[in-house]
């Protein structure tokens, strides 16, 4: 079955960065979402990007055009996901609700279609076991901003089918990304990786070892990285991080994964970077 019917659920910066490259890639894209008025903004966030690249010249505007007549919203998951091909998850990371919208979804979506999760941490295995279809769900990680991000961390669950990494192999290069398969352990690649570098710098931050500004100028100019590590965990969210340090905490068991009391703290006071307004910088 070739898969050309996709749904992605939840409309947050993900969801709509998810929506906005199947839809620019000429797939049939429904937007799910429970709340009216978030589907509204995620359709005036994708025409706002589609615009930015039509400036950029990396798109024509009769592209930006069909980008947006190949996509609709839907608050109904049954309507939503009742003809898709492929369900792509991006609701927000709490493993009851993923629970809930896959255990829902393996009752609607269409008997062979395959379930994906753009879940950041969340055990593959697990939403799998929601369904009777664990052969057919697989992990999908997008990163932000999903148009300009190369990446798709493609996520192996303990029973998904050869022939879905396959499939999604081959969708991820569609949508012009680069696939990158792995195993279904904590936090992955992505995260087991970038996440004790960024608990690193929050805690040379909360020791004394340097500032802000001297922390993020030494990895940005120093590494190559587009931006210093409290920055992007800024970008990320700071309740994100955290709650991606526990999934690898508790998931090894290893003291090497605790999160810096600093980080605990600011998310205990609600500085959670750029979606709160401040976080280890302000925004406006
Ligand atoms: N849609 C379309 N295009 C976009 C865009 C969007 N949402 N956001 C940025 N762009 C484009 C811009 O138009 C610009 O295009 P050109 O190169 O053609 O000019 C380009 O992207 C760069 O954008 P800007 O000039 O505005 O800003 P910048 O150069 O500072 O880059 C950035 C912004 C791409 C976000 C860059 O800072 C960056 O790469 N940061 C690191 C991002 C990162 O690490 N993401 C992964 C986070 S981890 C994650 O997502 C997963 C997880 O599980 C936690």
């Amino acid at each position: 079955m070739s898969l050309q019917n996709i749904t992605v659920i939840g409309a947050g910066t993900m969801g709509n960065g998810i929506a906005h490259v199947f839809a620019q890639h000429g797939f049939r894209v429904i937007l799910v979402d429970v709340n009216a008025t978030q589907l509204e903004k995620a359709v005036q966030t994708i025409d706002k990007n589609l615009e930015r690249q039509v400036s950029k010249g990396a798109l024509t505007a009769e592209q930006k055009q069909q980008a947006l007549a190949n996509l609709s919203t839907e608050t109904d998951l049954t309507k939503g996901a009742g003809g898709a091909d492929l369900v792509v998850e991006a609701a927000t990371e709490n493993i009851d609700l993923k629970l809930k919208i896959f255990s829902q979804l393996d009752g609607i979506a269409p008997a062979g279609a395959i379930l994906a999760s753009n879940t950041s941490s969340i055990s593959i295995t697990r939403i799998a076991a929601a369904t009777k279809r664990p052969g057919l769900v697989i992990g999908m990680h997008f990163m932000n901003p999903v148009p300009v991000m190369k990446l798709v961390e493609i996520i192996n669950g303990y029973a998904t089918q050869a022939e879905v990494t396959e499939k999604i192999v081959a969708l991820s290069q569609q949508l012009g990304k680069m696939p990158c398969v792995v195993n279904d352990y904590p936090g992955f690649i992505a995260n087991r990786i970038l996440m004790p570098m960024i608990n690193e710098a929050i805690c040379s931050l909360y020791e004394g070892v340097a500032g802000v500004e001297a922390i993020d100028t030494v990895m940005k100019l120093g590494m190559a990285h587009p931006m210093g590590p409290l920055q992007l965990a800024d970008f990320i969210g700071l309740d994100v991080c955290l709650s991606i340090l526990n999934v690898l905490h508790n998931g090894f068991g290893n003291p090497k994964y605790a999160p810096c009391p600093l980080l605990v703290n600011m998310v205990t006071a609600g500085k959670l970077g750029v979606k709160s307004g401040e976080g280890f910088y302000t925004y406006t």
